[in-house]
């Protein structure tokens, strides 16, 4: 079994919540850091960590890491990788870079030193001039951070908030990625009610749906290294198989979804359906103030209007009052809320029983969260 080391991008904030999806799914020596969560694995976590972690961003794979402050100890470490295992003399590579407190700033020349090394390595297998780079996609990066140099292949290709389903969207929809960590964040679990009562597109029910019904959140994308000739074909037929297997159908859930915008809840229906999911998730178009809680002890997972990118202050900060109303006058629920507007806590009426800081894209928000009691069954 080939020993290899994974390196899984997180949004910043979320590494936690990546770090125990990455336990969860049997990994070891995992190490956490700004930005990612690193771990060993095998060939096959690679299919496996694609097709399950549902808040990661990349998975890459780390060709090497090594030390290197002129471009020639550069040139020479990456030379020294093992090029020709890694890429078929057709592979379309491309090599990004990013340098970050290091003695080698220029990242242009940090690139096209690294693609120059690679390139003369591979020659030394393939008996050609030029490649012609036509084949399967090899993303390749070259990282300094403080004078170290990670060397990485992305094997996800397209980040994996793509998952697929979302092909209707609305404004400021919130990425997949970040709507699974909300969640995992969250008291929830599936024999909880949970309620999303500003859907939009249906980001945050369709993946509370997909946890639930323990639905691999890739299992419906490609990623780049399925074309890979050094992974045999059938480590991702096995766990794209084992992935189906696992999706429990017969579990009953309670998700309600409601937005005050018609068309955010057609939408929303559509990418439920192209989920798999549509099943599972009552969903319905009613404004805040009109909303009936639909039982006890729920979880309230939301992304309301900020006012920033949608809605006026005055229609928001309405929003955010009713919403204190509402849930303060049941103390069951636990409510859980990811704005920028730093009065939310007032208008909602209530201090936070925890806030963390997260950024949704480049806005800086914070997720407030408010702890109810557990059902007395969980206790
Ligand atoms: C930031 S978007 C939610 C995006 C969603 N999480 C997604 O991924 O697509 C906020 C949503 O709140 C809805 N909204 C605004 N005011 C509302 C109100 N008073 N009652 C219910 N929904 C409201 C908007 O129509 C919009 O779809």
């Amino acid at each position: 079994m080939k020993k290899i080391k994974l390196q899984a991008t997180t949004t910043f904030g979320l590494e936690a919540v990546v770090k125990r999806e990455v336990e969860k799914l049997g990994f070891k020596d995992i190490s956490v850091s700004d930005g990612y969560v690193e771990y060993s694995s095998d060939l096959e976590g690679i299919a496996k960590s694609n097709l399950w972690l549902r808040s990661a961003d990349k998975v890459l794979y780390i060709v090497g890491r090594f030390q290197a402050v002129t471009f020639e100890e550069l040139f020479d470490y990456t030379y020294s990788l093992p090029w020709t295992e890694l890429l078929p003399e057709d592979a379309k590579f491309v090599v990004n870079g990013k340098s970050i407190k290091s003695t080698l700033s220029s990242v242009p020349a940090c690139q096209s030193i690294t693609e120059k090394a690679i390139i003369n390595k591979l020659k030394t297998k393939y008996n050609v001039d030029r490649f012609k780079k036509n084949g399967a996609e090899y993303s390749i990066q070259v990282a300094l951070l403080k004078n170290t140099v990670t060397i990485t292949l992305n094997t996800s290709g397209p980040s994996l908030h793509k998952r697929g389903y979302r092909h209707g969207q609305v404004m400021a929809p919130l990425k997949e990625t970040m709507a699974a960590a909300l969640i995992q964040l969250s008291y929830w679990n599936k024999d909880r009610i949970l309620l999303d009562p500003c859907c939009g597109s249906g980001t945050i029910p369709i993946e509370a749906a997909m946890i639930g019904r323990n639905i691999a959140p890739g299992l419906s994308r490609k990623f780049d290294a399925e074309k890979w000739s050094f992974i045999p074909k059938e480590i991702w037929q096995e766990e794209r198989k084992k992935a189906y297997q696992a999706i429990n159908y017969d579990i009953n859930l309670q998700i309600y979804a409601s937005d005050i915008n018609k068309h955010a809840v057609e939408i929303a229906k559509v990418n439920a359906e192209n989920a798999g999911v549509d099943d599972c998730i009552e969903f319905s178009q009613t404004p805040f103030n009109k909303l009936k809680l639909p039982g006890d002890y729920g979880v309230c997972v939301c992304n309301p209007p900020y006012a920033e990118r949608m809605g006026s202050l005055a229609d928001v900060e309405r929003l955010y009052t009713d919403m204190g109303k509402l849930f303060n006058s049941n103390k069951t629920w636990s409510t859980y809320f990811i704005t920028s507007h730093e009065g939310f806590e007032k208008l909602y009426g209530r201090k936070a029983d925890k806030k963390r800081k997260l950024f949704n894209g480049n806005v800086k928000t914070d997720y407030y969260q408010y702890f109810g009691p557990r059902p007395n069954k969980e206790k």
